[in-house]
């Protein structure tokens, strides 16, 4: 009983069996398929795939932020209460005061026409109770810390006179405002050049830490996992393929997507000539195989596979995968 308990006071995301779906005029995109994870407080996951894969409506769908042709079901738990599906009340509740998102864009949610202080005050102001000149410092404060040199005169400017990089670090700061307990980022750095990647990157980490968050990071770059994050959970087609702990699936992965993922990325401990692609395209998600999806792309595919989606099941400790192949039959 006190363990269970104990369970139930950690677990701060619990997603159950997400599947998402669009309608379109062409027909059904089944976009998720059956996502399932958890995720304790102050952790860090990040979910990896290529372009298509689902990370994004993954992520919408968990906040209420799909597209009007889209439809969710299963169940998302949110500090032990249903958000999926939830009444809109409730939602903004949850959005506004408990998860953040950062978008890949930050000028898809700074607001042009306003000075940076405008829209940040406004949402502490709004949601905080706050005095405007209480909201001014927290807003400093929070400016300070994604390392906005000279916050005080900049804090009056407006978004378009912030480099990109800055712009991405102020979208930082405005998803800190009510002190979420869990970040999402959804490919926030795709946009920056890689110095400024890194940065950001470290900026998050270290935000992470002292701000005691969960934050789940959407990214295709495999790269960009190994620092950050503890767990990772890879798509594809909607699928999860593997899932577990960053450090052993790193050094051997057990899922020939994840393989295929992980050899395209450079590493300057292993001399090469050029970096391995994985063959082929992403499936089309208006057509969802019957069998596994990454079947017509991995060379280690039998008849089986274009058949049968094989489940998802536990594989050594903590990992999960899901493939019809045994992890020794793989070539
Ligand atoms: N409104 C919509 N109507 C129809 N299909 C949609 C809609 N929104 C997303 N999709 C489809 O859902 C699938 C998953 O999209 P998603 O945005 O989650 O991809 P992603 O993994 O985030 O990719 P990227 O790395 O390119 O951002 C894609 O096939 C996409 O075309
Ligand atoms: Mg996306």
């Amino acid at each position: 009983m006190h363990s269970i308990q104990r369970i139930v006071e950690l677990t701060l995301l619990e997603v159950r069996n997400l599947s998402v779906s669009f309608k379109t005029n062409d027909g059904l995109v089944s976009a998720v398929n059956n996502v399932s994870f958890s995720m304790d407080s102050a952790k860090t996951l990040a979910i990896v795939g290529e372009s298509g894969s689902g990370k994004s409506q993954t992520a919408f769908a968990i906040l209420g932020l799909l597209a009007s042709n889209g439809d969710a079901t299963g169940s998302v738990l949110f500090d032990g209460n249903e958000i999926l599906n939830a009444p809109i009340t409730q939602l903004n509740r949850v959005r506004a005061a408990e998860v953040a998102m950062v978008f890949q864009d930050p000028m898809t949610s700074l607001n042009p026409y306003m000075r940076v202080s405008e829209q940040m005050i406004e949402v502490l102001i709004h949601h905080k109770g706050m005095s405007k000149s209480d909201a001014m410092r927290e807003v400093l404060a929070l400016l300070d810390a994604v390392e906005i040199s000279d916050a005080k005169s900049r804090v009056r400017q407006y978004p378009h006179e912030f480099s990109g990089g800055m712009r991405q670090r102020i979208m930082i700061a405005m998803s800190l405002l009510c002190r979420p307990k869990l970040l999402i980022a959804d490919e926030p750095t795709t946009a920056l050049d890689v110095t400024v990647q890194a940065q950001i990157m470290a900026l998050l980490a270290g935000i992470q830490t002292e701000f005691g968050m969960g934050v789940i990071l959407i990214t295709h770059d495999l790269g960009v996992v190994a620092g950050f994050c503890e767990e990772v959970l890879v798509l594809y087609g909607g699928q999860v393929m593997e899932h577990g702990p960053v450090d052993p699936i790193f050094t051997s992965p057990s899922h020939p997507y994840t393989r295929g993922l992980l050899s395209a990325i450079p590493r300057i401990d292993v001399a090469t000539d050029s970096l391995e692609t994985i063959p082929g395209n992403p499936p089309n998600m208006m057509l969802a195989p019957k069998g596994c999806p990454f079947e017509p792309r991995c060379h280690n595919a039998c008849d089986i596979c274009a058949e049968q989606m094989p489940a998802l099941i536990p594989f050594s400790d903590h990992r999960l995968r899901a493939c019809n192949r045994t992890v020794e039959e793989l070539a």
